[in-house]
């Protein structure tokens, strides 16, 4: 199983939740943050201190699935996503060891 962590734009989420709905992905979650990329914005001298001042309101995506379903949902969110400009994020995927159905107790890609 593997977590896919994809940050975007927050005026791209209906769209993408609802693509990745249609294509049976079973949950999702959702979190309003705070990023920057490679162009950070602006830094500037603050009482001596360099300081990131340039923190802009993204959506923070996490999907939890199926090995074989990973390359479908980059898929999605890339698509959906894109508008060509900087700052359409980022996808991040890392393994998951486990998954718990707390209401049953089902383990593995079961509980997903
Ligand atoms: N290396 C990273 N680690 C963690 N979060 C990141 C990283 N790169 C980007 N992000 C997150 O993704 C958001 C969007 O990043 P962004 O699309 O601007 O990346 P980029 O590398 O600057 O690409 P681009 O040149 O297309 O803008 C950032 O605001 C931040 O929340
Ligand atoms: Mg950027």
């Amino acid at each position: 199983m593997k977590k896919v962590e994809a940050i975007i734009r927050p005026g791209k989420l209906d769209e993408i939740k609802n693509a990745l709905a249609a294509a049976e992905i079973l949950g999702i979650t959702v979190s309003q943050v705070l990023g920057f990329g490679r162009q950070k914005g602006h830094t500037q001298i603050y009482r001596g201190q360099e300081v990131v001042t340039h923190l802009l309101p993204k959506i923070k995506l996490e999907i939890v699935t199926a090995d074989e379903k990973v390359e479908e949902v980059i898929e999605i969110i890339v698509k959906t996503a894109r508008t060509g400009q900087v700052g359409d994020g980022k996808i991040f995927v890392q393994n998951v060891d486990e998954v718990v159905r707390i209401r049953t107790g089902e383990q593995g890609e079961k509980a997903i």
